[in-house]
């Protein structure tokens, strides 16, 4: 029911079960290559948990996804000084 894309269905999305304050904080950390080859992305220090949902069927606004929870490292792209935007950029395989 959470920001799952305007006037259709968002094929994923992932929530981080974190505060906003403890993920902005990671944008102060060691700056790394993205996926995209720009260098404002960020690596969590810790896992945290987090709600991977994936597009299963249906026609907006009826969204109808699976759900997976992970705890892992999470990488984001921060933009902006001071911040502004920041987006998920993945995640990679936690230490459990
Ligand atoms: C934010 O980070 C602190 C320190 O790691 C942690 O104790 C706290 O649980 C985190 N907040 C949330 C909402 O997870
Ligand atoms: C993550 O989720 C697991 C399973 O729900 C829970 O046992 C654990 O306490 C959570 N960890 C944190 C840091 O919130």
């Amino acid at each position: 029911r959470k920001n799952m894309g305007f006037g259709h269905c968002k094929p994923q999305n992932t929530f981080l079960h974190d505060s906003f304050q403890n993920v902005t904080a990671v944008c102060e950390l060691l700056s790394i290559t993205c996926k995209n080859g720009l260098h404002n992305c960020h690596q969590s220090l810790k896992p945290v948990n987090m709600t991977d949902c994936r597009l299963t069927s249906g026609n907006y606004p009826q969204c109808r996804y699976s759900t997976a929870a992970k705890y892992k490292f999470f990488i984001i792209a921060c933009e902006g000084n001071p911040t502004i935007t920041i987006s998920f950029s993945g995640d990679i395989k936690g230490s459990t």
